[in-house]
């Protein structure tokens, strides 16, 4: 199987979908209002973690065609925000898009995961114009804060580093600093006004 032209439509996705959200982040700014979203970041999951995952999931590594089908997050977007808020705000403006539909929706953030894991997914399905005609790609949107992010980052170290079995010591450290990442949200909403006038003020100087 020839991995890198049957990625060809996953890279030329997740490249679309960066310019097309960054055009967002970019129309804000323009318009002078706040932006709900601060970064985003895209890749395609390298060859070595799609085998894995298949592998995991009893698919025989050489059938790309049901690859795609069960592995959801060959491309994958990540939309970061200042404030929780944001996260909704965006999630509604990616419901209102034309450009792609929504097949799954996962709120992590009103029930989290048991490891302390908090984002709001979407899955979309993404029409892609290739040599060969359109090509419906699957796409994962993870949408987070940026405490979040942080929290998820390091965390996804960990697992790499313990290969998925993180010590329980440490297990119940993230699951406090999970709290702690909440606990910051929470304060940074409650003085959201304050910080964005602020943010105003010194934009405009
Ligand atoms: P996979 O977890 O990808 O096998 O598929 P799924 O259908 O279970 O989706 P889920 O929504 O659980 O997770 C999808 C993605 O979210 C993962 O690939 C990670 O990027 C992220 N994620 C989910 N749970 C955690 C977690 O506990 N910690 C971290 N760091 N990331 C997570
Ligand atoms: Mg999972």
């Amino acid at each position: 199987m020839n991995w890198k032209v049957n990625l060809i439509p996953y890279v030329q996705v997740v490249e679309e979908l960066k310019i097309k959200l960054k055009g967002m982040r970019k129309q804000f700014e323009e318009e002078q209002r706040h932006s709900p979203i601060e970064f985003i970041t895209g890749r395609v999951k390298p060859v070595e973690s799609i085998k894995e995952k298949a592998y995991q999931r009893n698919i025989p590594i050489s059938d790309f065609a049901c690859i795609e089908d069960s592995i959801h997050d060959i491309a994958g977007i990540r939309i970061v925000c200042q404030f929780v808020d944001d996260i909704y705000t965006v999630v509604e403006m990616i419901q209102n898009r034309k450009d792609f539909c929504i097949i799954a929706e996962k709120d992590y953030i009103e029930r989290n995961k048991a490891s302390g894991y908090r984002s709001y997914h979407m899955t979309i399905q993404y029409p892609v114009e290739t040599i060969h005609g359109r090509a419906h790609i699957l796409a994962e949107i993870q949408i987070r804060t940026l405490a979040m992010n942080f929290w998820a980052t390091n965390e996804h170290s960990l697992n790499y580093k313990y290969d998925g079995s993180i010590p329980t010591d440490i297990k119940t450290r993230l699951v406090n600093a999970a709290e702690a990442a909440f606990q910051l949200d929470e304060e940074m909403s409650k003085i959201k006004n304050e910080i964005q006038e602020a943010q105003r003020i010194f934009h405009r100087k």
